[in-house]
């Protein structure tokens, strides 16, 4: 028998790419209006008065009158193992690696730990708002096995994989160019589209990669459908010159990637804050993905990332937002937005909240190709819902008392909003404890 239930509040949803149409106009809103949700999906969607009538009198709807109810957000960009090293000091990024990540990364060889911090890292994600992320692991097979068990546990929809690095990493966190792939390859058989799990083919950067190990990486892409590949790409400047160095036939370090046959639909770049015009074009023209980490790239003092340049009408990139915590100091997708705000004010765009909402939730879903599953509230879609509270604290209840429309309210949020906005976050239709 199927179990209805159902959520009541203001409802955002897009009608349109905020990016390509008036960002004002872009989403259609229903001041008071009712999800329904059956067997984990969304079954209907619509106006509370239009939509009563018709279902059963018993069936349990929460009430979140005065809320934003919205997709879940996507986090296209972060790693599960650095949990506990967020908020390290002094370094940019290959020291800040050396530093901190790789000696904590060692840790996940114990599947016990590995599984320990998996859960936590998943707790403080959905308490965040995010249902959706794509996930580096470490080198070790069991971090990513711990991570999937976690994952399957909750029916979260997941992506992720483990961390392929057979040069210039500390001899234990080593794989091979064939054991990286033969492992990998097992996970893919255990864990790719398993439940809400998919697998992503996951090559740290080019410098911990020899030549033979990319090759090798852009193989296993064609060994299962619809798998993601994920890796870093022109975050900072010492890494790109180390790149150049490290492959002089190549043309820049987008061709490295190319060259390997990696730059293609699924494929999830993270950073590219120092992407050439001539880069955006080629990226454009594979279908590949953007994740934009604007906390990540403030902390760690690595550029700013032309996101308005990127989404340019006539060659767009596909677009997400990353947290890349623990370089990113924070997992809620409301303070990325808050910085990718400031970052575009400071190349002379002002980041509408519309679009950062989008970039969040259906952009970032469309920029993934698992728009068919999440990031829309519409019948059929998975029921992963993000509930937004504009009054959730004193000053932003302040700032939205007398708010002149759901776009300041979005912008409040954006700007002042965090953890503690998020009133409710469902999974498959579940509304999780936290
Ligand atoms: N480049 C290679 N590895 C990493 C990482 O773990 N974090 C970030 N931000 N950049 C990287
Ligand atoms: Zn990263």
């Amino acid at each position: 028998m199927t179990i209805r239930h159902a959520l009541r509040g203001t409802i955002l949803r897009f009608h349109d790419n905020p990016f390509f149409t008036p960002a004002a106009d872009a989403m259609h809103i229903e001041p008071d209006g009712l999800v329904v949700i059956a067997d984990g999906h969304i079954e209907t969607v619509g106006n509370y008065d239009d939509l009563r009538p018709n279902l059963d009198a018993n069936i349990s709807i929460a009430d979140y009158r005065g809320c934003l109810i919205g997709p879940g957000f996507i986090d296209a960009h972060v790693h599960y193992p650095q949990l506990s090293v967020i908020a390290s000091y002094g370094e940019q990024l290959l020291t800040w690696l050396e530093r901190y990540v790789f000696p904590e990364e060692r840790r996940f060889h114990d599947e016990n730990y590995s599984a320990e911090i998996a859960r936590k890292f998943l707790n403080e994600l959905l308490r965040a708002g995010t249902t959706t992320a794509a996930v580096y692991c470490t080198v070790h097979p069991q971090s990513v096995e711990a991570f999937f068990r976690e994952s399957a546990h909750r029916n979260t929809r997941m992506i992720a994989g483990k961390v392929l690095m057979d040069r210039n990493a500390p001899d234990d966190l080593r794989d091979t160019a064939q054991r990286g792939y033969d492992e990998s390859r097992h996970l893919i058989d255990r864990w790719h589209r398993n439940g809400r799990q998919f697998y992503a083919v996951t090559p740290r950067f080019a410098p911990t990669s020899t030549e033979e190990q990319l090759t090798l990486a852009g193989a296993l892409l064609d060994t299962a459908p619809d798998l993601f590949m994920q890796t870093h790409l022109l975050e900072n400047r010492q890494e790109e010159a180390w790149v150049r160095q490290l492959f002089p036939a190549r043309k820049g370090y987008l061709d490295v990637y190319d060259h390997a046959n990696l730059v293609r639909p699924r494929s999830i770049f993270g950073h590219a804050v120092h992407v050439s015009e001539h880069d955006l074009g080629h990226c454009h023209d594979k279908g590949c993905t953007f994740a934009h980490c604007p906390t990540s790239n403030l902390f760690l003092g690595s550029g700013n990332f032309r996101l308005f340049d990127a989404l340019r009408a006539e060659r767009p990139v596909h677009v997400a937002l990353g947290t890349d915590v623990g370089a990113g100091d924070t997992l809620s997708l409301l303070r990325v937005a808050n910085e990718a705000y400031k970052i575009a004010q400071s190349t002379g765009h002002s980041l509408h909240p519309a679009q950062a909402y989008w970039l969040a939730t259906t952009g970032g879903a469309q920029a993934l190709h698992i728009d068919h599953l999440v990031g829309k509230i519409a019948p059929g879609m998975e029921a992963d819902l993000c509930v937004l509270d504009p009054a959730a604290t004193p000053i932003l209840a302040q700032r939205t008392a007398n708010a002149e429309s759901y776009n300041d309210i979005l912008f409040a949020l954006m700007i002042l909003g965090d953890e503690r906005s998020v009133r409710a976050t469902y999974v498959n239709g579940r509304k999780i404890d936290f």
